[in-house]
């Protein structure tokens, strides 16, 4: 699993050990290694990895450490906003693309053979609303998104007669410390908790969702 820590991955790494699987799930701040550590460093099962995923080396180490790989799930990504296009630079398009979309190219080139040749698998990316329905303010990161439902959709043709099922995710608001920060005195009833996506990512790793793929899956809630 790739950003296995963050708001989200820790919850999926979480749910996947739930659900009995084995994860390598990887981590980039120390200080998020040993938040996951601690709550889920006893679990059977886990190993988590140090891996800069935008580095091509790093990211095809990732992958090729896993024995018996049967699923990818990158949740490596961040939001930058806050500014229209004029007010931006050429490093504001190239970070956003940089952290939401490349790992998941690196990821992608190393494992799709992989999973194919072992006779199937699933690869789940993280998309946003932000890329169906875009909003004022976000540009770069709203490219990049889209640019991510592009790609794994672009995957899915290519890797779906191998057996090989590519779906993404496309949350809107998660109810995590950094947006409650972000956004105080919003109605956070209405944001989704990250139990919740990681509940529609089991699924779709799972064979539950074996006639599902190059779909684009709303995790919005009521947001
Ligand atoms: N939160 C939301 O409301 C929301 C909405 C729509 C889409 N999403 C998407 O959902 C995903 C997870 O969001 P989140 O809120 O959980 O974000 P987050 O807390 O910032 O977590 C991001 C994850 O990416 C990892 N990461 C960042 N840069 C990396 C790099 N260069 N190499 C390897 N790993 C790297 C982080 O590792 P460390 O923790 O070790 O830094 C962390 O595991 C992202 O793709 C985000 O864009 C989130």
């Amino acid at each position: 699993m790739a950003g296995g820590t963050g708001a989200l991955g820790a919850a999926v790494v979480r749910e996947l050990l739930d659900a009995g699987m084995r994860v390598t799930a990887t981590w980039l701040v120390e200080e998020e290694r040993e938040r996951v550590e601690r709550e889920l460093g006893g679990r059977e099962g886990l190993t988590l990895m140090r891996a800069d995923l935008t580095d091509p080396h790093a990211a095809a180490a990732a992958v090729n450490a896993v024995d018996g790989l049967r699923a990818v799930v990158d949740l490596v990504g961040g939001y930058a906003g806050g500014a229209k296009v004029h007010e931006l630079d050429l490093d504001d398009l190239e970070r956003m693309l940089a952290l939401n979309l490349r790992p998941l190219f690196l990821l992608a080139r190393v494992a799709m053979p992989r999973l194919a040749d072992a006779g199937g698998g699933a690869f789940v990316g993280v998309s946003a609303r932000a890329a169906v329905r875009p909003f004022a303010g976000a540009s770069p990161y709203i490219a990049a998104k889209a640019a991510v439902l592009a790609f794994i959709q672009a995957l899915d043709v290519e890797w779906r007669d191998r057996g090989v099922r590519c779906n993404a995710i496309l949350p809107s608001v998660i109810d995590t410390p950094a947006n409650r920060r972000a956004q105080p005195g919003a109605d956070y009833s209405r944001w989704v908790a990250p139990a919740e996506v990681a509940r529609v990512v089991r699924f779709l790793v799972s064979d539950d969702s074996a006639p599902t793929s190059g779909a684009a899956v709303p995790v919005y809630g009521r947001a």
